[in-house]
């Protein structure tokens, strides 16, 4: 689908994306780099990160892709100096990089759920904080102009609960606690913005494939009639809003691009049920005695 943005809205800035090489982080760099960006992307599969660049370099975008892993320190620091090495500054942050499998809570090893937090929480940690030294006002290659922004890729499965991402659940709650916390300290010391998405499903990614696999989607065997997709792009397009001039004044706010999915409960009675119910309902009690249960005082 076309963007609704103007193509030079990120004009001369940089953006790194930590799992910008494929899903839904592919998106996103190719969304911030057909706007203007120069893009750097980390991922930890060499091969992936090559085809993911010179399919970037095919549309025109300025791409380079750097190997690392966001839960290894000296990874991130390499990263963050090899992108300001490369394009001279640094001014978008994505922290797409992310763990996922369905376990459930019982079956998860302690060391498990320590793998998705070390990789969501802490690698989101581990790269805002490496970038610092880019990201704010007055930083490096930044003179005295502006902060930079940060966008957090979260998800809403913990605004509720979630069967059998207990690992998820609890490392996305701390993303959008560190989003926040961020977003009030940096946002008032170095003019930094830090916003988060929440995805809800989203077709045609990794995620989906291994969250909601053919058998889970099959209604025969699953309380949820029917699942509605989402798009990469509609993730893309919110990251682009945030990360430009257009979101100047959101800070530490995360946005849930659903469709408004999270919001939603099986539909145990029908409207029209409800409809004629509530009336008889309310005709009762308006036609009942005084200190009569039900009626009105
Ligand atoms: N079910 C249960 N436990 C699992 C698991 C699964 N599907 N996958 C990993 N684990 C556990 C392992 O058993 C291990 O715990 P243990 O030592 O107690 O046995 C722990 O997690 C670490 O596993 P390991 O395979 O050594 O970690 P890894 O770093 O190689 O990979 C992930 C872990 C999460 C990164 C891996 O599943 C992965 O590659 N995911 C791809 C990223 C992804 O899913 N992206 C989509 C995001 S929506």
């Amino acid at each position: 689908m076309e963007s609704p943005f103007k193509v030079d809205i990120l004009k001369g800035k940089v953006a790194l994306i930590t799992g910008g090489g494929s899903g839904i982080g592919f998106e996103i760099s190719t969304q911030l780099g057909k706007h203007g960006a120069s893009v750097a992307i980390m991922g930890r599969r060499s091969l992936v990160l090559q085809s993911a660049v010179s399919n970037l370099q095919s549309l025109g975008i300025q791409a380079a892709g750097f190997e690392g892993d966001v839960r290894k320190l000296e990874d991130a620091r390499r990263v963050v100096q090899s992108t300001f090495d490369q394009f001279g500054r640094i001014d978008i942050l994505v922290n797409a990089a992310a763990g996922n499998f369905l376990a459930s809570a019982e079956d998860l090893s302690p060391n498990g759920f320590r793998t998705v937090l070390d990789i969501d929480s802490v690698g989101t940690f581990t790269m805002c904080h490496e970038a610092l030294p880019y990201l704010k006002k007055g930083g490096l290659g930044r003179g005295s102009s502006g902060g930079g922004v940060i966008v957090n890729i979260s998800a809403t499965l913990h605004y509720t609960a979630a069967w059998y991402q207990v690992h998820v659940s609890a490392a996305k709650a701390a993303v959008d606690a560190i989003g926040r916390n961020l977003a009030l300290e940096w946002g008032t010391d170095y003019d930094i913005r830090v916003n988060g998405i929440a995805p809800g499903p989203i077709g045609d990614t990794p995620g989906m494939s291994k969250l909601a696999p053919e058998e889970i989607k099959d209604p025969t065997k699953t309380p949820v009639p029917s699942y509605i997709l989402g798009e990469k792009w509609d993730i893309a397009m919110a990251v682009l809003y945030l990360a430009s001039n257009a979101g100047k004044f959101v800070n530490g706010a995360t946005i849930p691009v659903d469709g408004g999915l999270w919001l939603s409960r099986p539909r145990h009675v029908p409207k029209e049920v409800v409809k004629q119910l509530s009336r008889s309902v309310e005709k009762k009690s308006r036609n009942a005695p005084v200190g009569v249960p039900g009626s009105k005082l």
